[in-house]
């Protein structure tokens, strides 16, 4: 019998992680099933820091469905098979302190661990659950980029706040004249940039799955000029590259060792400067950043980070574990973890971009490519 569950908010924070950890508390509080949060996602787990959670009047999970960020705050850091630790004569040294949580786990009597976050968080799950421990996890990034589902939670936000500056920039650029590019995140994924774009009126959307061709994306450009369109509207993903070419790199993040490390940016502010040159209109570049992580989820992703929250608890009822819940076909369900991490099976082996990363990216058929060359935006190719 089920007593005590603990849910872990892991990876960068997106609208929802709320409303999922409220649909997993009040799922177990109808089945008296005690709920815990574990704070700061895997490094909680680590130091055993953890609260208990209750939607009970004045509880602290009360009233957080439209919260924005997540009650129990989140880890970017926290790969605890690969973990940095500083030795008392300050060198650095990885060791795989997963043992150390299992005990953790044991000790406290936890029954199951709900997993809230992406590709990075979800590879740890699978290694937790091949270690034994009961885990279900929940998929979350707005770069919709998790294997095995349509969707993942903070998505839908991250696209709405995208189509908002695109019709605002849309407003300026006709004022002035000018090129508006709008750099959007998303990572080795082109959800948001694609979406946003046929949701906002874009002209053009360069995403990381084609590499561009700026001279494509001028004549686009001259063509709507030639139509009397003096304003255009590009939208470029974070990770997207030139033919050729190689993706634009910020630095690097220190988010410890097996994880992605790679810090995307700065292609907005390339691709406006070169479509200048070539065109010879003004062109200007904002980068969204972190709005499209910040604030209250839509109506969409509120209901289906609800829908996500009583699914893992009612898994976790059923006894299912070492699953993840996934929208497929339009329908809520859930699949093995070990389909989500594909062939990235080895125990702490890197997430993110490696050739055995079971990303799911935009594929060229997908009905969002086809509706964006339907309505003429250009793809760069
Ligand atoms: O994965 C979510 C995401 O917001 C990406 O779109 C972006 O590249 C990255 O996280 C930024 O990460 P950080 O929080 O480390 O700056």
């Amino acid at each position: 019998m089920l007593k005590k569950v603990a849910i872990l908010a892991n990876g960068g924070d997106v609208a929802g992680f709320n409303a999922v950890i409220r649909g997993i508390v009040k799922t177990a509080e109808n089945s008296g099933v005690e709920a815990y949060g574990f704070i700061d996602g895997y490094n909680g787990l680590l130091k055993n820091e953890y609260v208990k959670l209750s939607t009970a009047e004045d509880g602290n999970a009360e009233g957080i469905l439209p919260k924005g960020g997540s009650i129990i705050g989140s880890s970017t850091n926290a790969n605890v098979f690969n973990y940095k630790v500083e030795k008392e004569n300050g060198e650095v040294e990885y060791k795989d302190l997963s043992d150390v949580c299992i005990q953790n786990i044991k000790n406290d009597g936890f029954d199951c661990i709900f997993t809230l976050g992406g590709d990075g968080t979800q590879k740890s799950a699978r290694d937790f659950s091949t270690k034994g421990v009961n885990v279900i996890g929940v998929p979350k990034t707005i770069d919709n980029d998790v294997a095995c589902t349509d969707i993942t939670f903070g998505y839908n936000t991250a696209v709405s706040v995208a189509m908002e500056a695109i019709d605002r920039l849309h407003t300026t650029g006709e004022t002035h004249h000018r090129i508006m590019v709008l750099e959007v995140m998303g990572r080795y994924a082109g959800w948001i940039a694609l979406e946003s774009a046929i949701a906002g009126g874009a002209d053009v959307a360069l995403i990381p799955e084609i590499p561009y061709d700026l001279e494509s994306v001028a004549s686009k450009i001259r063509n709507r000029q030639s139509r009397g369109k003096n304003f255009s509207i590009v939208v470029v993903s974070e990770g997207a590259k030139p033919k050729g070419g190689e993706m634009t790199i910020q630095g690097t993040r220190d988010n410890g060792q097996g994880v992605d490390n790679t810090k995307l940016g700065g292609i907005g502010q390339v691709v406006a400067k070169q479509l200048e040159e070539i065109t010879g209109l003004e062109a200007r570049n904002t980068t969204l950043g972190y709005m499209q992580r910040g604030g209250t989820p839509t109506a969409y992703d509120r209901v289906l980070s609800t829908k996500y929250g009583t699914k893992a608890m009612q898994l976790a009822l059923e006894g299912k574990f070492g699953r993840l819940t996934v929208i497929k076909n339009g329908k809520l369900d859930d699949v093995s973890l070990e389909d989500v991490v594909g062939n990235n099976t080895k125990i702490g082996a890197v997430s993110g971009n490696t050739a055995e990363s079971n990303l799911r990216r935009v594929s060229l058929d997908h009905d969002l490519v086809k509706t964006a060359r339907s309505v003429g935006i250009n793809l760069g190719d």
